[in-house]
Order: structure tokens, then C-alpha cells, then sequence
């Protein structure tokens, strides 16, 4: 009999087909819209693989009903989603899509970070609400990116790819990360420093660190207490990684100047939240690497994952406790 592979999420036809060769596969058949818990729940009973994505929670109890769970294969770097650790107790092996989309959502932060310097979402509302009187001297100024410090938290692969664009600034790169990374200080002029002086020092701070117990709301009260008041805070790793009250706060009463989110802390997020009545915020919907080519390649890694462990090898990209 063949596995049988459930996924989470509508993929194009030649994902499906690929998985199909070896493979039952049923599929939540929306693209706009996750698959209910119900459903996802009784699939994952019987499922030999999973193909999900960022939005289903793969808890404990859902990993513990499983029974012929060899893979969850997520479409996704990260993976804080899953329970390793209730996935790893039953041998199951989780896999991600690390590498593929660096570059793709490193174009994303740097175009948030510009976006947010240069405020760009307020010039569009301007110009759509008919409101552009005339070329003023002062009107709609922002920050210089060119020469200016970047901060980075967290020098992963993604981290490295935006203070690559960064070089091409002239930006003056320091960053924060557990490990010192000897190949971006070289590569790339990259300076290491403590996180005090990284949040002091930096006119633009971008966090690009996994969301783990560790890194939620590492961005805290006092954290925006530290940085300049002209500095402009890029996010596009996880929302949790922020206290959004705090990170209201601090815009509010002008403790910083400006915010570049991806992420939210539970996305989907409304037109109600509150950050998203400052103009000074720039939000886009959790897009990343979201493009064509990459969501593709994201997706055919993830259907090799599941394929490679069902036929009995190592997934290329498997997370490892
Ligand atoms: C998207 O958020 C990802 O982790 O790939």
C-alpha cells in the first residue's frame, strides 16, 4: 500500500503529482484559508507524512494521535509551530526550508527598511487621497539609509543576506548573535557587539532570530528604552520575538521613529490593531519570501522531504533537537 501524505494547504498541481508517484495524497484544497482543526485532526491520525505550512499549530496533542507519522515536512524555515520535542519522542522527523529563501526575504526586509526610512506608505496615501498640494521643502522627509548603522540580532543566513545589502549602502553593519560569525566579519565588515550597544548604536534594527522560549519578546520595553529616538525597527523573523504593547509604546511617545513589520504576533492581524493606526508603521502580511520562484522551490523541497524519509533516507533539511 502506498503512504498516504495529507497537505495542509492548495500546492500546484506539479507538487501533487511529484508526491503522487509513490504517494496517496489528500489535500486541504483552499489557498486562502487553513485548513479547520477538525480536519487537520483527523487526517494526521492516519497520515504517513505532513505538508503544512506556518499556519497550523502541530501540538502535542496532535502529534500524540498520530498513528504512522514518520515526516511533517513544513513549507517554511521556521518552525516554531511544531513540537519538536512531542515529534521527537515518537521518532518523527520534522523537516524546513532553510537556504532557499534567504535571499528572497532578505530583499523583503531590506525593501521594509527602505520603505519605512524613506515613508513610503505615507507618500502613497498622500498622493491616493488626493492630498499632494505641492512639492514642499520639508514635507515627507525621512532617514538616510546610505551610511547609517545596522543592527542585526540574529546573523543566521537571512541575517547575512541583509547586511549584504547593507554593504551595497555603505551602511556600517554591527551585529548580536549567540555565536561570533567569523565569515561575516570578514565577508562582510560585520562587527560584532554585546546587544546593549547594538540597540544603543544602531539607527536601523532588524531581528532575523528564530522564535523560540528563548527569543519571545526578546524586543521588550526596555529594550526600545536603549535604542535612539531616530531609530527605525525592522521585523520580519516572528511576531512573538516583539512585545507589540511595548513596540506601541515607544513609537507613540517617540521613543523610536519608526517600525518595518512582516510579522505580527497573531497573524492574521485586523485593520483594528493598533499598531496599524501609526503612520509611522509600515506592515505588509507576513510575505517574506514570497516569491513566485521561491514559494515554488520551498514547496518542491518540502515534497522531497516527505518523500525522501517515506522511501527510508535522511531529509535533506531535517531539524534536529
Ligand atoms: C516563513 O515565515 C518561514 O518561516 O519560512
Amino acid at each position: 500500500m502506498k503512504p498516504y501524505v495529507f497537505i495542509t494547504r492548495r500546492m500546484p498541481d506539479e507538487i501533487i503529482e511529484k508526491l503522487e508517484e509513490t504517494c496517496t495524497v489528500s489535500m486541504w484544497e483552499k489557498q486562502e484559508e487553513p485548513v479547520p482543526q477538525e480536519r487537520l485532526e483527523e487526517e494526521i491520525k492516519q497520515a504517513d507524512g505532513l505538508f503544512c505550512t506556518v499556519t497550523e499549530p502541530i501540538d502535542r496533542p496532535l502529534i500524540e494521535s498520530a498513528e504512522n507519522l514518520k515526516v511533517i515536512a513544513t513549507m517554511a524555515v521556521g518552525y516554531n509551530n511544531i513540537d519538536v520535542e512531542a515529534a521527537a519522542e515518537k521518532d518523527i522527523t520534522i523537516a524546513h526550508t532553510p537556504g532557499v529563501l534567504s535571499e528572497t526575504t532578505a530583499d523583503l526586509t531590506f525593501a521594509l527598511l527602505m520603505a519605512a526610512a524613506r515613508r513610503l506608505p505615507e507618500g502613497i496615501e498622500t498622493i491616493k487621497n488626493n492630498e499632494w498640494k505641492t512639492w514642499s521643502p520639508f514635507f515627507l522627509t525621512g532617514q538616510d539609509i546610505h551610511h547609517a548603522t545596522l543592527g542585526i540580532i540574529g546573523m543566521g543566513r537571512i541575517g547575512e543576506a541583509v547586511a549584504k545589502r547593507g554593504t551595497g549602502f555603505d551602511m556600517e553593519i554591527i551585529y548580536h548573535n549567540r555565536t561570533r560569525k567569523q565569515e561575516a566579519e570578514e565577508k562582510l565588515g560585520a562587527r560584532y557587539v554585546e546587544m546593549d550597544e547594538l540597540l544603543k548604536t544602531s539607527d536601523f534594527i532588524c531581528v532575523m532570530t528564530p522564535y523560540t522560549k528563548d527569543t519571545h519578546h526578546l524586543i521588550d520595553r526596555e529594550a526600545f528604552k536603549k535604542m535612539k529616538n531616530t531609530a527605525i525597527f525592522i521585523n520580519s523573523s516572528r511576531g512573538g520575538i516583539v512585545d507589540e504593547e511595548a513596540l506601541y509604546e515607544a513609537l507613540k511617545n517617540g521613543e523610536i521613529r519608526g517600525a518595518g513589520l512582516d510579522v505580527f504576533e497573531g497573524e492574521p492581524v485586523g485593520a483594528d490593531h493598533p499598531l496599524l493606526s501609526l503612520p509611522q508603521v509600515t506592515a505588509l502580511p507576513h510575505i517574506g519570501s514570497a516569491s513566485e520562484s521561491t514559494r515554488m522551490a520551498m514547496a518542491d523541497m518540502t515534497a522531497n522531504h516527505i518523500l525522501q524519509v517515506l522511501s527510508g533516507k535522511e531529509a535533506d533539511h531535517e531539524v534536529k533537537l
